[in-house]
């Protein structure tokens, strides 16, 4: 896939079924884009999001993330580097990337590694945050942009989207509600970030 030259060229990382890169390639596609898809990896064999990009013709890649369960081993962080690299891209988005990225990738994109997460930061970091919102009784969550460091989803914000929680939610519910929501807000920061805002 080759990028218009005045978009930015964004690589998509992701564990998962992919709606959110799907969200951010369709909307790539429209006439007033800043932004390409251009590259797509998993760490999971398998997983729908490979599936979703190849179906849309954007290379995509398994990287066998190796012997940890919640990081990149070094093998495998260099190896996510060197494809990336290889497709030239400005900024790497994270998308349902289920590992915790360490300072060789984040140093490799200073400032260029953005991550959507499934509640209002600082609220509810961590793993199905739409559960925990639930458990805690909260009336509004949301989904939240935010530039990615070495903490688990304590990066800088740069954009927000409140959902509200409804009395006859089940986890189910309100995570297909708050990726309605994740499905507007990370192509708009890709757009913004395409205009160099
Ligand atoms: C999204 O809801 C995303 O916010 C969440 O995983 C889902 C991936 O869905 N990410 C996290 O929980 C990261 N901590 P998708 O594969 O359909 O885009």
């Amino acid at each position: 896939m080759v990028a218009k030259p005045d978009c930015i060229r964004v690589g998509v990382l992701g564990s998962g079924k992919g709606s959110n890169m799907v969200a951010l390639a369709e909307a790539a596609t429209l006439p007033d884009a800043t932004f390409k898809v251009v590259t797509v990896i998993s760490d999971t064999a398998g997983a729908g999001i490979l599936d979703r990009a190849r179906e849309r013709g954007i290379p995509a890649h398994y990287i066998n993330p190796g012997q940890f369960r919640t990081k990149l081993d070094a093998g495998a962080e260099a190896r996510f580097i060197e494809v990336l690299r290889e497709a030239k891209v400005d900024y790497v988005a994270l998308a349902g990337f289920m590992r915790i990225l360490k300072d060789g990738l984040l140093d490799a994109f200073p400032k260029r590694v953005i991550n959507i997460h499934p509640s209002l930061l600082p609220s509810f970091p961590g793993l199905e945050s739409w559960k925990q919102a639930l458990d805690h009784g909260v009336k509004v969550t949301g989904c939240t942009v935010h530039f990615v460091d070495a903490g688990v989803d304590t990066g800088k914000i740069i954009s927000q989207k409140v959902v509200e929680v409804l009395d006859n939610d089940t986890p189910a519910s309100l995570h297909e509600r708050i990726q309605v929501a994740e499905r507007t807000i990370y192509p708009q920061v890709m757009n913004a970030l395409g205009r160099g805002l």
